[in-house]
């Protein structure tokens, strides 16, 4: 497949559809607290999703058996929700994505379940950061390596593991589309960034190596090492001008 460039009314869409999940998402947010479990996270997701008139994208995608991903420290991307309960100093990442209309959308952010270590909380900044960090080159006439290798470098320079073996992607009338979007420097420069394109940037970072597992569920991603992991995920539109990113509010 090709890389997508959306039409006025397509981006009015996609638009309209991340603006969901990010309301979606502030809901989930305000949950997060110690005793709750990730199967309870994933209900309140989906009922959520339905009530904005969307479609959870994640559910069945592949098999995959929830609307949302729960990924309690360790784990990377991927948790399948069941019945962990949160406790205090937990983090977990939440992905989610709907369909309205057609179109998709896609964030993830990692929240600190009550008080966490200053080293967790700083994981979850350097990750945020690193997106924006990113962004700044998010550019027509820009290039795809150019966002990559922003936030890569800015990672690494804290000491930080990159994950390699997953990418963010194009997204429009599919979950994913081209082109993948790493969070670490290629060797090509990559798609050249032209207005109407619409990305998931979401860099995955760690505490400690790159390297990762896949639990024996074989959706579940954990870091080799066990070390922490951080997850800060935007559907983002190329523009002319400065890039939208179509799920903050
Ligand atoms: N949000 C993930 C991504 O960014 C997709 C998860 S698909 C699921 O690509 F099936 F695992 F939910
Ligand atoms: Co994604």
């Amino acid at each position: 497949m090709s890389v997508t460039i959306k039409t006025a009314k397509e981006i009015q869409l996609m638009r309209e559809s991340c603006a969901r999940l990010s309301e979606v998402f502030e809901c989930l947010g305000e949950m997060i607290k110690p005793g709750i479990t990730t199967k309870e996270i994933d209900r309140e997701a989906e009922r959520l999703i339905r009530a904005h008139g969307g479609i959870p994208n994640f559910l069945n995608y592949n098999g995959y058996p929830a609307s949302i991903c729960t990924s309690v420290n360790e784990e990377v991307v991927h948790g399948i929700p069941g019945d962990r309960i949160l406790v205090e100093g937990d983090i977990i990442s939440l992905d989610c994505g709907l369909i309205w209309q057609g179109y998709h959308s896609d964030m993830a952010r990692t929240f600190a379940v009550g008080q966490i270590s200053p080293e967790a909380q700083k994981l979850i900044d350097v990750t945020r950061e690193s997106f924006f960090r990113g962004i700044e080159f998010a550019r027509a006439g820009n290039h795809l390596n150019d966002i990559s290798s922003a936030i890569g470098a800015y990672a690494e320079s804290f000491g930080y593991g990159v994950v390699r073996d997953l990418v963010g992607h194009g997204i429009g009338t599919s979950l994913h589309e081209d082109p993948q979007v790493p969070n670490f420097a290629m060797k090509r420069r990559g798609v050249k960034l032209v207005p109407g394109m619409t990305l998931a940037i979401e860099p995955m970072i760690t505490a400690g190596t790159w390297e990762v597992d896949w639990l024996d569920d074989d959706w579940t991603v954990v870091t080799a090492d066990d070390s922490l992991a951080a997850h800060y995920e935007n559907t983002v539109l190329i523009t002319e001008g400065d890039p939208e990113i179509l799920t903050l509010r």
